[in-house]
């Protein structure tokens, strides 16, 4: 049965929250007792939050780029500005089929999504430009049993998402044929965990988090393994910071790509976008 609290335990609910830091309180709290299914169901769902879990998984969802794309514990909740990630694989892929003289399958766009989380990034791609083939990895049990739901609920109906390490699980029958290849991948600095808000660094697995040293270690590797993958004029693209972003180019230059480097303040979001040269 609905919640509808009267207007005295509203008011104590939204001070909860903000007592526990939540700086949106009266937002929150109509969220949580709009998903609540029972008194007791808001006073555990307010527990958590107020213990410092992140709302979405507190809740079960995140919206993003206008989708409802579920969240458990444990998995990272994937955040606004890496919409602008979405923004520029959508205007990366190619516009119409490619020649494929055998199954028409494969005359779709290939987009492949790497430390793909709840799949957040590729299934936006794929509601943004229909008709693409999607492949995502994570090296999470938890992340890729979250993305295979949010697969089986938004995705193509044959998306694929594979548990391994990067580009590890990938087909070999891909390589040469990917036209947008999307990476999320950590890139906290590993000595700079330990300063994040609670949220992140107590209910966000380190997986999700730590990119090494510089932060730009999964970047390395990623542009490594991009160019077998990458068909020609085919494009890598990793969300980094603007700090990070010379570092993250340079891993991709350092492959042979063409770079170039996007930010969007509005979004506060920095992608770098490495392209395969066509010869
Ligand atoms: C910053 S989160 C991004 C998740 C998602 N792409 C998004 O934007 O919401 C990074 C993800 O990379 C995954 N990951 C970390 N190292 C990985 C690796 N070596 N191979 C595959 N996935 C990895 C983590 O499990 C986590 O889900």
């Amino acid at each position: 049965m609905p919640v509808t609290p009267d207007p005295a335990a509203l008011a104590s609910l939204v001070s909860r929250l903000r007592a526990a830091g939540c700086v949106f309180a009266e937002d929150e709290a109509a969220l949580l007792v709009a998903e609540a299914d029972d008194t007791a169901g808001l006073d555990a769902m307010t527990a958590r939050r107020v213990a410092g879990e992140p709302l979405e998984q507190v809740v079960g969802w995140a919206e993003f780029r206008g989708l409802r794309i579920g969240v458990q514990p444990g998995v990272f909740v994937p955040r606004a500005r890496t919409g602008l990630l979405v923004r520029e694989a959508v205007r990366a892929l190619p516009r119409g089929p490619r020649p494929a003289p055998g199954d028409p399958a494969d005359a779709r766009p290939v987009v492949v999504d790497l430390c793909c989380g709840t799949g957040a990034v590729g299934l936006a791609v794929a509601a943004e430009h229909s008709g693409v083939a999607l492949w995502a990895v994570d090296v999470e049990p938890a992340a890729v049993a979250c993305a295979r739901r949010n697969a089986a609920a938004l995705g193509p109906a044959d998306a694929a998402v594979l548990l391994g390490d990067l580009d590890a699980p990938l087909p070999a029958a891909l390589a040469g044929r990917v036209d947008v290849l999307v990476a999320n991948a950590p890139y906290v600095p590993t000595a700079e965990i330990a300063h994040m808000p609670t949220e992140a660094r107590d209910h966000e697995p380190r997986t999700a988090l730590d990119g090494g040293a510089d932060g730009v270690d999964l970047h390395r590797r990623v542009a490594a393994a991009a160019p077998r993958w990458l068909a020609p004029g085919g494009h890598l693209l990793i969300e980094t910071s603007v700090r990070q972003a010379g570092a993250t180019a340079a891993a991709c230059e350092g492959q042979g790509l063409a770079v170039l480097v996007v930010h969007d303040d509005d979004m506060d979001g920095t992608v770098v976008v490495a392209t395969r040269r066509s010869r």
